[in-house]
């Protein structure tokens, strides 16, 4: 993502509504924080925002935390989601290398949205979905786990399906072309409007692991 910096990002995200700083301080007690027993959905690296705010549009009976790395970009949709007073949305600026720090076994669902590749083997562990980050999201996850991934880059899926089987997800389901099913109820993302509008394959795949059984 071409990134241009906006003067005092971080300054300016602390006007937003749905910018929540020192997150880490309401490390398992976002339930607490959302006053609401409702299950919590969490973007890592939202981007822009659009998925997360339709989201939490479509779903209002569902709590959506949506983090993302880099102030300026968070800025953008913190901008638009603005425009919007939805209580069931929250945004953080985090790096989710350090995921543990802000969730302790109360997420239900992560979505990796056109994650960013990481082409080089060396920099494999930096995929969103390499074993050291399935390990963290283990720490987060409540009672099940469940993700869901869509990306264009078919390496990056090769990679992600053969890390979650070896980790012991199961998958729920899996699309090696999702512009050619039936798109019903599909959100799309930024990326994802770019990549398919140019006739790019989208794969997505849900996986879910029970941590009771
Ligand atoms: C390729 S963009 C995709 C944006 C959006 N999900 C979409 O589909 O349009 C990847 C985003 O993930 C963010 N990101 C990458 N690594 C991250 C990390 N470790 N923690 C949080 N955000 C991260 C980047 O800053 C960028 O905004």
């Amino acid at each position: 993502m071409r990134l241009r910096n906006i003067k005092n990002a971080s300054d300016k995200l602390l006007k937003s509504k749905h910018y929540l700083d020192e997150a880490k301080n309401h490390r398992g007690e976002f339930k607490k924080l959302f006053n609401n027993n409702n299950e919590i959905h969490l973007e890592i690296g939202m981007g822009k925002g659009d998925f997360i705010l339709q989201m939490a549009q479509t779903y209002p009976n569902v709590n959506f935390i949506g983090i993302e790395k880099f102030d300026t970009v968070l800025l953008k949709a913190c901008k638009k989601i603005d425009e919007y007073d939805l209580k069931n949305l929250i945004l953080i600026r985090y790096d989710a290398t350090l995921i543990e720090e802000l969730f302790d076994k109360e997420i239900d669902h992560i979505y990796l949205n056109f994650s960013d590749p990481w082409p080089k083997n060396r920099h494999a562990h930096r995929r969103l979905t390499s074993d050291r980050f399935l390990k963290r999201y283990d720490k987060v996850f409540s009672a099940d786990a469940k993700i869901t991934q869509k990306t264009d880059n078919r390496s990056l899926f090769e990679f992600s399906l053969m890390n979650f089987v070896d980790y012991g997800y199961k998958i729920k389901d899996i699309s090696l072309d999702l512009y050619k099913t039936d798109l019903k109820g599909n959100i799309q993302t930024e990326y994802e409007r770019k990549f398919s509008s140019k006739g790019d394959k989208i794969y997505k795949v849900e996986v879910y692991k029970d941590y009771t059984s």
